[in-house]
């Protein structure tokens, strides 16, 4: 190279690279994180993160990419993932639970480390919207995609997938989401550096996932309504396969589902579903 001529770097060199010793060096002692894949792209880093645990990995695997072609979002969507602007990684854990209760009990642990994380660095309170949905605003600004690899009934492993849109544009995104998501950097003004995120995350994810296989679900759950008030007293719609259930949010089933009492007053529990409308409670909302 010629002295004074700017050495052009690939696309993920550009910003702060997540390079795996760089992490290991900023998470320390840490169980999640512990063992670290880096990919500097990849279709999908849960996809990955699967393929490790059948094939071994250990609790606390981290699959970690600067770039994902094909990022999946709840319910088939696409997770936008463009390179060196998010966290996009994919945390595989082996608790010791029934399916029943792993699946979503791992989605709260994770809303909450994220929420609790991103509040710092936007130095604002985050929302969280059920099951998992990270919101600033009105805005999505990260999602969490738990899926379970199960044997013969029994869980052998989860696959916690964590999106955040870090140092995002708004034209990073195709035109019809641009209304509805956000970055820190969007918010901000300003390029972030993610590397204390991610340590943050992790630490966070960690953090909550022990209190979860130390002392179960109760103290998680009772976090996550802190950080979702309006899981509790909002009048909500939520998408489900059996239709649309309207009615009063009313909190947190013991196992993680959402309690939604309709105009009869009778309760459902939701366990899947898509919340599609939310709004301060009314009797007249109701009828609306
Ligand atoms: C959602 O809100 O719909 C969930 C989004 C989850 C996205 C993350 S990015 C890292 C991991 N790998 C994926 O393919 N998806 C998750």
């Amino acid at each position: 190279m010629v002295a004074g001529e700017r050495q052009e770097r690939p696309p993920e060199m550009a910003a702060d690279p997540l390079l795996p010793q760089r992490v290991a060096c900023a998470l320390g002692d840490i169980r999640i994180g512990a063992s670290l894949h880096y990919q500097t792209s990849v279709d999908s880093t849960n996809r990955l993160a699967r393929e490790l645990g059948r094939r071994g990995g250990k609790d606390g695997l981290v699959v970690l990419a600067e770039e994902q072609t094909a990022g999946r979002g709840r319910r088939e969507r696409r997770w936008v993932s463009p390179s060196a602007k998010g966290i996009y990684l994919s945390a595989l854990l082996r608790p010791a639970a029934s399916v029943a209760e792993a699946g979503p009990a791992a989605q709260l642990v994770a809303g909450i480390a994220v929420a609790e994380t991103l509040a710092i660095y936007a130095d604002r309170p985050m929302m969280l919207r059920w099951p998992n949905d990270c919101y600033l605003g009105g805005r999505k600004m990260a999602g969490v995609l738990v899926e379970s690899e199960i044997t013969g009934g029994t869980l052998d492993f989860l696959v916690c997938g964590i999106g955040i849109n870090v140092n995002h544009e708004e034209s990073d995104f195709p035109a019809d989401l641009r209304t509805r998501v956000t970055s820190l950097c969007m918010l901000s003004g300003n390029p972030q550096p993610r590397l204390p995120i991610l340590v943050s995350l992790l630490k966070a994810l960690e953090y909550w996932d022990d209190v979860w296989r130390k002392h179960g679900l109760s103290p998680v759950i009772e976090r996550w309504l802190e950080l979702s008030p309006e899981s509790r007293g909002s009048y909500v719609e939520i998408q489900t396969d059996r239709g649309v259930i309207r009615g009063l949010a009313a909190g947190l089933s013991p196992t993680g589902g959402l309690y939604v009492e309709d105009e009869r007053e009778d309760r459902h529990e939701i366990t899947l579903g898509e919340l599609v409308r939310v709004s301060p409670y009314t009797s007249e909302a109701q009828r609306r």
